[in-house]
């Protein structure tokens, strides 16, 4: 019985971090795919994701590289105009963030007639696709090897204050354009964070959408995602000095299969959620995600879950008295965000992750200018990799930004 339980805590760490993808079907069918080596010393050259995903179908594709206040190197891939396009003075500049365990591929995945930033090329935007720091995608730390406790020394709070800001202010000062922002999941939350906590960045966002937004998880239907908080299983990941959270290599791949081939109900029980999912593609899907966070970005959504509060990492009374002259994490507070904002909310009634009650809830917090779009049947991937997306959510956005551009 014990061991069953163990068994059980085991899966639910990983399902906080699958919950974007759904993808542990797919997982124990390929349970050894290994996309690249993080052992520092043997690191292979990052792929190129113009070549793989981009120019393959004859887009054009320039790959841009940012480097954050603390070293890390965010690759922007810019899709500068569609097929038959051109690049004109009128464009309007478009910048795309993923979610948690995903890379800038998670908007190219379904290939020219079904992922977004084609999409969005071909209806005329200038697409700017984003990576946060530590995707497949990006070369690394400019001081900082993967192998040091350093490197993966970072939550969405750095994300918010670094990332963000750093890959905005470089599309605003290379294009002159405002910007469109279009977050998926962790994407959402981040620009939410960068908003509330900094109103300055106000002047570099158009009308923007955010995706499946994640700002509370208070009430996540994600059993799993309750589960691993409630056990403090992230804290004991932490503790174990496991700072890399990859559940493609390693401890990971290990677990993930032992999760999947012994907890068949799990499984299915965790694939539910996604209503348009195209199940024939999940192993292609896997040779690129989930990708690399942080242990501690992982306990920062478990505290998520724990306090019901969008606030940053918590470190303990000392901790956070040393880090923040106070006991308690600062609070990402949504309702600062300024009323000039324009926010188009797209959220789906089976996301186990961004529950209908939390995105309500953000949604009164708000005080900026919001519009929704509520999809009843969509799990949290449908809004990126669901095969309906361009006909229910692609198109209903594109009319949102026109009729909101500058
Ligand atoms: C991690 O970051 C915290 C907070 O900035 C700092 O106190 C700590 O020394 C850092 N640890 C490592 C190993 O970099
Ligand atoms: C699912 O994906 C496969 C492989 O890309 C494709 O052949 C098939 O038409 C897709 N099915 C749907 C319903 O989109
Ligand atoms: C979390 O949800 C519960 C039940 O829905 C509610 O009683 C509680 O006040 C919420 N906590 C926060 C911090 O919003």
């Amino acid at each position: 019985m014990e061991s069953l339980i163990m068994r059980c805590t085991v899966f639910n760490v990983l399902f906080v971090l699958l919950t974007c993808l759904n993808l542990c079907f797919s997982a124990r069918l390929n349970p050894d795919i290994i996309i690249r080596s993080r052992d520092g010393s043997q690191q292979p050259a990052t792929p190129s994701l113009c070549a793989i995903m981009v120019q393959i179908y004859e887009y054009p594709c320039e790959e841009h590289v940012v480097t954050t206040p603390d070293g890390f190197q965010l690759p922007i891939h810019h899709i500068p105009h569609g097929i038959s396009g051109s690049t004109g003075s009128s464009q309007a500049t478009v910048v795309l963030q993923h979610g948690l365990a995903q890379g800038a591929e998670n908007f190219m995945l379904n290939g020219p007639s079904e992922s977004l930033a084609f999409i969005l090329a071909d209806a005329g935007f200038d697409v700017w696709v984003g990576n946060t720091r530590t995707t497949m995608w990006s070369p690394g730390n400019v001081e900082l090897s993967p192998n040091t406790q350093s490197y993966w020394n970072w939550s969405f709070d750095q994300l918010i204050s670094y990332d963000l800001p750093t890959m905005l202010q470089y599309v605003y000062s290379t294009t002159g354009n405002k910007i469109h922002y279009i977050g998926h999941s962790q994407g959402s939350l981040i620009a939410l964070g960068a908003l509330s906590q900094d109103t300055s960045l106000t002047d570099l966002f158009a009308a923007s959408v955010l995706l499946s937004p994640v700002a509370y998880l208070n009430n996540s239907q994600s059993i799993f995602a309750k589960d691993a908080a409630d056990l403090y299983l992230d804290k004991l990941f932490d503790l174990a000095g496991i700072q890399e959270f990859n559940p493609l290599q390693g401890i990971g791949v290990k677990l993930l299969d032992l999760v999947c081939a012994s907890a068949n109900f799990a499984c299915r029980a965790f694939w539910a959620p996604s209503t348009y999912l195209n199940y024939s593609r999940v192993a292609y899907y896997m040779q690129y995600e989930p990708q690399p966070t942080s242990t501690i970005n992982i306990r920062h959504y478990a505290q998520m879950v724990r306090s019901g509060l969008l606030q940053k990492f918590d470190y303990g009374t000392t901790g956070n008295r040393l880090q923040y002259s106070q006991e308690n994490p600062p609070i990402y507070d949504v309702s600062k965000i300024p009323s000039q904002v324009s926010l188009l909310l797209a959220y789906g009634g089976k996301d186990a992750l961004a529950d209908v009650t939390d995105v309500q809830k953000l949604i009164q917090n708000l005080n900026c200018q919001v519009q929704t779009l509520f999809m009843p049947q969509y799990g949290h991937s449908d809004f990126i990799l669901g095969t309906k997306a361009n006909e229910d959510v692609y198109q209903p956005i594109i009319k949102y930004l026109r009729a909101n551009s500058l």
